[in-house]
């Protein structure tokens, strides 16, 4: 094994306490607990969410392009998170919010049937067969987007990941959604400008051959 620098480890702590702190101390960051007390006025009138959204820089640029739409990324990781809040501050953003939850505590942060789009970028594949269930297009998920999503709402998918992609694909139809819109190659495709924005991680695989495959879902009940 490799030794262990214990300074490195030091300052590698700090560094994400920092991180940390940054996210406490943004005005457009907010725990949990905190997005669910904001007042009905603060928290109605989100239209478009990002689940796993790491940095959030990809609905960053989306809240920039549509200033009149309101938006959240949503992640466990508070030191991605501040990343994104601390770039819409800087670009003076005030339709984007960063809120540090669980994907599994979605149906808890906005209000039924009133979400025009959830996006769900490169999420964990979780390749292993047994923990198919914490995959983010697990029909246990898909029915709590479908629960959020407005009627003609839209649930957008984005991965590099073949067979995650495909497995995603079946749960959606086997649950009744209908898929409106497919690329299994998003750069190549006519689709949307907006579709094509990078990710914090498309950009860093891209380069590599990494293909973009996407996908738009309605569930029409
Ligand atoms: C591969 S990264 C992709 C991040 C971002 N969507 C992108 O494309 O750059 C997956 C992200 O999902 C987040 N994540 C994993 N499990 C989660 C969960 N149960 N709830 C919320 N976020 C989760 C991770 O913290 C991580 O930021």
């Amino acid at each position: 094994m490799a030794d262990i620098d214990p300074d490195q480890f030091i300052i590698t702590r700090k560094r994400k306490k920092y991180k940390f702190a940054k996210f406490a101390n943004a005005q457009n960051c907010f725990e949990f607990d905190e997005w669910r007390q904001r007042d009905e006025h603060g928290r109605a009138h989100i239209d478009v969410v990002e689940i796993g959204a790491g940095t959030g820089l990809f609905v960053v640029e989306l809240a920039a392009r549509h200033p009149g739409r309101r938006f959240v990324a949503v992640d466990v990781k508070a030191d991605r998170l501040q990343k994104g809040a601390y770039e819409a501050i800087e670009r003076g953003l005030d339709n984007v919010y960063f809120v540090r939850a669980r994907a599994d505590q979605i149906d808890q942060l906005f209000d039924a049937k009133s979400l025009w789009a959830i996006w769900l970028t490169f999420s964990d594949p979780y390749p292993k067969k047994r923990a198919a269930g914490r995959r983010m297009t697990h029909p246990t998920f898909l029915a709590k987007y479908q629960q959020l999503l407005a009627p003609d709402g839209g649930f957008y998918i984005k991965h590099d990941n073949p067979d995650f992609f495909k497995w995603s694909l079946e749960q959606l139809v086997a649950t009744g959604w209908t898929i409106d819109e497919l690329s299994f190659d998003l750069h190549e495709s006519n689709l949307s400008d907006d579709y094509k924005i990078l990710t914090t991680y498309e950009q860093r695989w891209l380069g590599e051959g990494r293909i973009t495959q996407f996908a738009r879902a309605k569930h029409l009940d």
